[in-house]
């Protein structure tokens, strides 16, 4: 079953984070007939001044509400009669769900229920299942840790070693569930770590970026041998586009971007790339010696590593930018938009809100 995008309502869970942003950019500037409708409970993650530009778009509609509401998501799928769903909303980020797991399980599970139900409520007692489709946007921490060789395929047992990671192997044994029992068109994916414009600065690319031009201590943990597989945010999006447009309902599919780098390594690279484009810091020492080894995190996966060959072989996509490319577009653009980074750490993002609705 192949779905085309022509035409369709999107309902975006999660339009206002980090990768939902980006997603709901690349649909706006590059497809003239979608509705998106934005649907994000706005918590600390939640950025509406990143859609600052796009916000009121014509094909655009913003809904602050929790996806965990069955009455809200039941109504969204009426009254505007959505065809598709690209579900990004979640507790995304690894240490929180170490100190505070509950909002998890709640967000990334029963929320991921709720809105599978108001799915299968809409599309399929409707008689509507063939033109629709249900993205679930996971994550390749489903696959737990690899050792120093191997990589993570679409076949690789599931072992969630984090509550991030259990909550999110979770919401896919559900979108699964839904497949096998109700013959919901579903499609999984597993992208490894995202980084470029708008990512909040808690990970660790936006968190070295701005400690380092203000000058403090570059956190790295444990022996900073961790490797992760990155990928530009922008070719994660247009992965998306692709399964969604091509990918075979029931499938799930790896997306990376050949990109294993160490921890330190890439620590190390942003100091460089740093002290190049603006000079030494007034002190005149080089910016890798704000590097401080810290405590490990607890459980901390030592490798992933994507095999991304099946999106490759089946919907012909491959990520565009190379690490250096992705790398330079991502320390112009927090260069470029220091206002961004000023006002999350401030906090005063939080009210755009306020500025953009409730006042009108
Ligand atoms: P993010 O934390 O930046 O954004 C999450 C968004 O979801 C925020 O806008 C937040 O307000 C919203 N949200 C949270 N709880 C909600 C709720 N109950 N109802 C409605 N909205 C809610 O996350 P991200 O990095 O953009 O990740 C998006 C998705 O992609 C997540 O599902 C994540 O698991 C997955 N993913 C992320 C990466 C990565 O490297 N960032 C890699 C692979 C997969
Ligand atoms: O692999 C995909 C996952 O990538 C996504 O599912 C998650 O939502 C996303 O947050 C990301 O998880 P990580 O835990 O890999 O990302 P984070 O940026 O938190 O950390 C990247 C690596 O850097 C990890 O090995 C931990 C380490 N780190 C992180 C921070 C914040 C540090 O050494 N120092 C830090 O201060």
């Amino acid at each position: 079953m192949r779905g085309e995008l022509m035409n369709k309502t999107i309902l975006v869970t999660g339009g206002c984070g980090f990768i939902g942003v980006n997603f709901v950019r690349l649909l706006l500037e590059t497809r003239q007939d979608l509705q998106v409708i934005n649907l994000d409970k706005l918590t600390y993650a939640g950025n509406l001044q990143s859609l600052e530009g796009v916000a009121d778009h014509p094909r655009h509609t913003f809904i602050r509400g929790d996806i965990c509401d069955p009455e809200l998501i039941d109504a969204l799928f009426t009254e505007h009669g959505i065809d598709t769903v690209v579900h990004f909303a979640a507790e995304s980020h690894v240490d929180r769900s170490i100190t505070d797991p509950d909002t998890f399980v709640r967000t990334n599970v029963f929320g991921t229920f709720t809105l599978l139900e108001g799915a299968r409520k809409y599309w399929l007692d409707q008689g509507k299942g063939n033109n629709c489709r249900f993205l679930h946007v996971s994550t390749d921490e489903v696959y737990g840790s690899l050792g120093k060789t191997g990589y993570f395929t679409e076949t690789t047992r599931y072992d969630p070693r984090s509550p991030y990671s259990a909550s999110k192997a979770s919401s896919d044994h559900f979108v699964r569930a839904y497949f096998h029992t109700y013959g919901l068109p579903v499609l999984i994916t597993n992208c490894s770590n995202n980084y470029g414009p708008y990512q909040f600065p808690e990970k660790l690319i936006p968190l070295i970026l701005n400690n380092a031009l203000q000058g403090k201590a570059l956190p790295v943990y444990g022996d900073g041998g961790n490797v992760r597989d990155w990928l530009y945010v922008r070719d994660h999006c247009e992965a998306i586009v692709r399964v969604l447009e091509h990918g075979q309902t029931g499938e799930a599919y790896n997306i990376g971007g050949h990109n294993e780098k160490k921890n330190i390594d890439v620590v190390e690279l942003l100091c460089d790339m740093l002290d190049t484009k603006l000079g030494l810091p007034e002190n005149g020492k080089p910016r890798k010696t704000l590097i401080t080894m810290v405590k490990d995190r607890l459980g901390h996966d030592r490798r992933y590593a994507i095999d991304a060959g099946k999106i490759d072989r089946e919907l012909g996509w491959r990520p565009k930018y190379t690490f250096e490319q992705g790398m330079k577009k991502t320390v112009d653009w927090y260069l470029e938009n220091k206002k961004w980074s000023e006002s999350v750490m401030d906090g005063s993002y939080q009210q755009y809100y306020t500025k953009m609705y409730e006042q009108k």
